[in-house]
């Protein structure tokens, strides 16, 4: 692909890759979740995995990672960041668009689609969707973030409204989630899911480009019939001193 081509060449090829390489936090929960013991046993996919800060993330801590994207040098920069951690044999990459890809069910233990359908037009995103939770197994987490609404780069109130600086990247927007969108996919008796976490707000991003605001929606969320303990959120109760 070339850099006309790709919409996210310039931001991988550059020495200060985009994103940097702290996985987003529904991601690190979902490392936080896994034993090690069991991590070496777990797949991943990684949709939209750019220049696999997740992937990488996800490989190092013993999961086996399908990431998919695009941007063929996205995908060259995951592959060289695998070899550079050497995790390189655990992180396969696969260039394709996500509404292409085959997804099997109840296959992966962990789905990240961090920013990726918001990428893709609406009545795309909600079939992706579909298949994602029907690919999750049994035990499957989940890690979603996309932009919102409040997005300074949203064609929908209050974000067009605002005059809040724009992402470099953000004309590779096309699918603004409003309010309560996502919560409500992740809610419907077929998802099959718990939601772990939830949040919507606006947010400073430093990690690529002149800094700028977005607004994201983040989700976390299990299959209904598992309870883990903890999962990332700051604790209800204060902890015994040991
Ligand atoms: C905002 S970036 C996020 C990258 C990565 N998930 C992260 O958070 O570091 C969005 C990524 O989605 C990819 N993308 C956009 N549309 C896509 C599609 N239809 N299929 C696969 N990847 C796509 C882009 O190439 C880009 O790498």
């Amino acid at each position: 692909m070339t850099d006309a081509a790709d919409p996210f060449f310039e931001a991988y090829h550059r020495d200060d890759i985009a994103y940097g390489e702290t996985p987003a936090p529904g991601v690190q929960s979902i490392i936080d979740l896994s034993t090690a013991a069991e991590a070496g046993k777990l797949k991943a996919l990684d949709l939209g995995a750019g220049a696999g800060r997740d992937s990488i993330s996800l490989a190092r801590a013993g999961y086996t990672v399908t990431a998919v994207d695009l941007s063929e040098m996205g995908l060259e920069r995951i592959n060289q960041r695998a070899t550079a951690a050497g995790v390189g044999e655990r992180v396969t990459t696969q260039a394709a668009d996500v509404r292409n890809f085959d997804f099997e069910a109840e296959k992966y233990d962990a789905i990240i689609a961090t920013t990726v359908l918001d990428h893709i037009p609406a009545a795309d995103a909600v079939v992706v969707w579909q298949k994602i939770v029907r690919s999750l197994t049994s035990h499957g987490l989940l890690a979603v973030e996309v932009h919102s609404s409040e997005d300074p780069g949203s064609d929908l109130p209050p974000g067009c409204n605002s005059t809040a600086p724009k992402s470099e990247t953000t004309g590779a927007v096309v699918n603004y989630f409003p309010p309560n969108q996502l919560a409500q996919w992740a809610t419907e008796t077929s998802a099959n899911l718990r939601i772990l976490r939830y949040e919507e707000r606006l947010e400073w991003d430093y990690t690529h480009g002149p800094e700028h605001m977005h607004g994201k929606v983040s989700l976390l969320a299990i299959r209904k019939e598992n309870s883990p303990e903890w999962y990332g959120q700051p604790r209800l109760f204060p902890r015994r001193e040991s």
